[in-house]
């Protein structure tokens, strides 16, 4: 500020000189000077004497627009609690290593320092587009403080939806998956590192770009939310694709009666999350000795839950699949197989019973798969009727 002042005064002392004698410039500059130290005193004092209740910034304030200052110390509280219980945006730039050791994180006080009701995180681990996008958004409606959604798409895929959409702005930062290798329990578990940033999360289900939900949101929420067990499909397969599939060189840590194997679509409890994203040590054999026709993603988190968390889980899955007519894959349903009476037998497995916290319910299943896209339309329709939401 004061060279500039200087540099001004110069100026005009080159100008009002002339041609005149040196002894006149130098009274001049001697008079200008000491004008620009005087104004300069008498800004400061008039700053420093201002009102006690003046703003301490006043003497920026004299320069510089004060909305500037005010709007960066408001918009930046590092350390919000808000912002630290659920991060307001998911993009975030941490890799792999720093988002499971973040995500491990559990808090030693039991009561939360905020109001805390639980939530169904909705994972969906998906290639690209999600062709049942509109049948969901009628799933999700009106229960928006009672989940959450994340999706995983392949790098680059930008899920096409608008603001009003339950799955705006809900993609995580995303890795290549290569079906059937490490890649694609490494996607299983970023989703689920991702979801457990957010403290409210309580329930985390792993969903497929062609499932569906059976039941409405309130009967689906009251049955995870109350469940005492998780459900993942864990069981021992005595046949070469089980037992098979073990490897003797993850002894001593993994033996072959700890070995098991399920369906990849996993639904489990936050103690679980938490556990299945802050393994190394037995995930790291996994990506070492399970390699096709090994596959990870049907025996990690099925034998590693059996092996630590069995208590807590019911071995079965709540996600139904259709395996009856044989072959590597299980069946796909299109817009003629979708009829109320389908829906009615997925529901609870074709008449039987499920155990649930220890009693016999006919609620088997909650979501359904394979649908190929040409279910959306009567899937649509029974939403009115029999799905009722
Ligand atoms: C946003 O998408 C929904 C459902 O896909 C649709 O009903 C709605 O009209 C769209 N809104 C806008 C502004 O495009
Ligand atoms: C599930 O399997 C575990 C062993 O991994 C067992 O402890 C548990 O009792 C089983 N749960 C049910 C509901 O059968
Ligand atoms: C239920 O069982 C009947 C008779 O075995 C069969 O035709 C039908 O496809 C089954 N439905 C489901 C959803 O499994
Ligand atoms: C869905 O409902 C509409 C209107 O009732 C009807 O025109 C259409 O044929 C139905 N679609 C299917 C696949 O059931």
């Amino acid at each position: 500020m004061k060279s500039s002042l200087t540099a001004r005064a110069d100026e005009g002392v080159n100008r009002t000189s002339g041609s005149g004698s040196k002894d006149c410039s130098h009274g001049l500059i001697k008079v200008v000077t000491f004008l620009v130290i005087f104004i300069a005193g008498v800004v400061l004092g008039l700053s420093a004497s201002m009102h006690i209740t003046q703003r301490y910034s006043s003497t920026t304030e004299l320069f510089f627009p004060p909305a500037h200052y005010t709007a960066v110390f408001k918009e930046e509280d590092c350390f919000s609690i808000g912002n630290f219980i659920n991060p307001s945006q998911l993009t975030h730039h941490m890799t792999d290593e720093e988002l499971f050791w973040r995500a491990s994180m559990v808090p030693k006080k039991t009561d939360f320092p905020y109001k805390r009701v639980p939530k169904v995180a909705f994972l969906f681990l998906t290639r690209g587009p999600l062709p049942f996008i509109p049948f969901w958004e009628r799933f999700f409606h009106g229960h928006e403080d009672l989940y959450s959604i994340y999706v995983h798409t392949l790098p680059g895929y930008k899920l096409n939806v608008n603001q009003t959409s339950a799955f705006y702005g809900r993609q995580i930062p995303s890795q290549n998956v290569r079906w059937g290798s490490p890649e694609l329990t490494d996607a299983e578990k970023r989703l689920l590192a991702n979801a457990l940033l957010d403290f409210s999360n309580e329930r985390f289900i792993l969903l497929s770009e062609s499932c569906i939900p059976v039941y409405n949101f309130p009967t689906i929420y009251k049955y995870l939310i109350g469940s005492t067990q998780s459900f993942v499909d864990s069981y021992d397969d005595p046949s070469r694709y089980g037992r098979g599939r073990y490897s003797r060189n993850m002894l001593p840590h993994i033996k072959l009666a700890d070995w098991r194997k399920g369906s990849q679509w996993f639904e489990v409890n936050r103690i679980l999350a938490v556990n299945i994203v802050a393994d190394t040590k037995y995930y790291d054999l996994f990506r070492k000795y399970c390699r096709p026709s090994c596959y990870p993603d049907e025996h990690y988190i099925q034998t590693y839950i059996n092996m630590f968390n069995g208590q807590l889980n019911s071995n079965r899955s709540v996600t139904w699949v259709d395996w009856s007519r044989g072959g590597p894959h299980p069946a796909t349903f299109g817009a003629v197989d979708v009829t109320e009476d389908f829906i009615r037998d997925i529901r609870d497995g074709n008449g039987t019973t499920c155990e649930y916290n220890s009693k016999e319910t006919t609620i088997c299943y909650l979501f359904a798969r394979k649908f190929a896209p040409t279910a959306l339309e009567p899937l649509m329709n029974l939403t009115s009727t029999l799905l009722k939401f």
